[in-house]
């Protein structure tokens, strides 16, 4: 491997900078050439690629976004558009991709690095955290912190005027943000996808609660089946009349900002691990830390669904004692 090319997809992740800068300071290292690609799959195909040095990624581990852009790209799901950007790679003399993102960015990657025998390792770069071989995704972590920032301020004024709060987070398919952010901020409830509640058992919940609580914050993870916060709200003024209600979608907001520590750490770890992985032969493979471990797991395990892993009876059993 001469030149390894590196690109972010799907959704942003704060961290995403980190992993850059370090995916092309560990490249430099080892005295390879790094071509950075822009806006993800989409720059693969059009061919937007530009050579990256040290200086190129300077000053940008404490910043959200992605220098790269980034992109939700359909045209790499046709064969037409995979064969375009395996074109160019090869026009280019880029011999490795590190790819960083989620799920998406991961089944295009698993079915390029196949078809072109193209070696490719991936950076776990996701708020949700919704993937298999990694404890936490590069985001997760400064998302979790937004939502208990943006809920530490809703409770102060749900606090006074003795208001019960509905608060949507992200999360497509998955209630980590949610789980995780809810039992920062001490949430009275919390409706994620994999738990199931149900509104049923929501009204019991807030019926059998403490009666002299002044306020009352409810998560709602954006992927529930219960149709999301203004749905759950309807159905509470209804139940409830008695209650103040107020919904907040806390929407992208989440996603951006400085990463935190955790993330800056995760992501230039993973950086360096991912260009030695490709040194190593590695190929295919999403690379993770799992207790504390750099672990290398097939692009085709890692976006199985996590419920079982993640959110585990154990974490809910946490809301539940906690939420009193
Ligand atoms: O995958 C990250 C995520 O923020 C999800 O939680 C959310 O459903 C989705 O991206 C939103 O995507 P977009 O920014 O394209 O609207």
């Amino acid at each position: 491997i001469k030149n390894i090319g590196v690109l972010t997809s799907g959704g942003d992740a704060p961290g995403m900078n980190a992993a850059i800068r370090a995916v092309v300071r560990a490249s430099l290292y080892h005295n390879l050439k790094v071509t950075g690609i822009l806006r993800g799959y989409e720059g693969l195909i059009q061919g937007d690629f530009f050579p990256m040095d040290g200086k190129s990624v300077a000053n940008i581990i404490q910043r959200g976004g992605t220098i790269l852009k980034t992109y939700r790209c359909d045209a790499f799901r046709t064969k037409e558009g995979r064969a375009q950007a395996y074109k160019n790679l090869k026009e280019s003399e880029i011999d490795a991709l590190v790819v960083i993102g989620g799920d998406g960015t991961f089944r295009g990657a698993d079915i390029f690095s196949q078809e072109f025998d193209f070696p490719i390792v991936g950076l776990p770069g996701t708020i949700d955290n919704d993937l298999m071989g990694t404890d936490f995704a590069i985001g997760y972590d400064t998302a979790i912190n937004n939502v208990v920032n943006a809920v530490d301020k809703i409770r102060d004024t749900a606090e006074s005027h003795d208001r019960l709060f509905i608060v949507e987070v992200m999360g497509r398919d998955s209630g980590l943000i949610a789980l995780r952010s809810g039992i920062g901020v001490g949430a009275e409830a919390i409706l994620i996808p994999e738990a199931k509640v149900g509104l049923p058992q929501l009204f019991h919940r807030i019926e059998t609660g403490r009666k002299d609580k002044a306020s009352k914050i409810i998560i709602v993870a954006e992927g529930d089946e219960g149709g999301g916060a203004y749905v759950v709200g309807e159905a509470l003024k209804e139940k409830f009349p008695k209650y103040d209600i107020r919904i907040s979608v806390l929407g992208h907001i989440q996603r951006g900002g400085k990463p935190t520590c955790m993330d800056r750490v995760l992501a230039s770890r993973l950086g360096v691990a991912a260009v030695e992985g490709l040194l190593e032969g590695k190929t295919d493979v999403m690379v993770g830390q799992i207790n504390k471990e750099i672990v290398f797991t097939p692009f085709s395990q890692t976006t199985k669904h996590i419920d079982a892993e993640k959110i585990t009876p154990a974490w809910l059993r946490l809301v539940e004692i906690l939420s009193m």
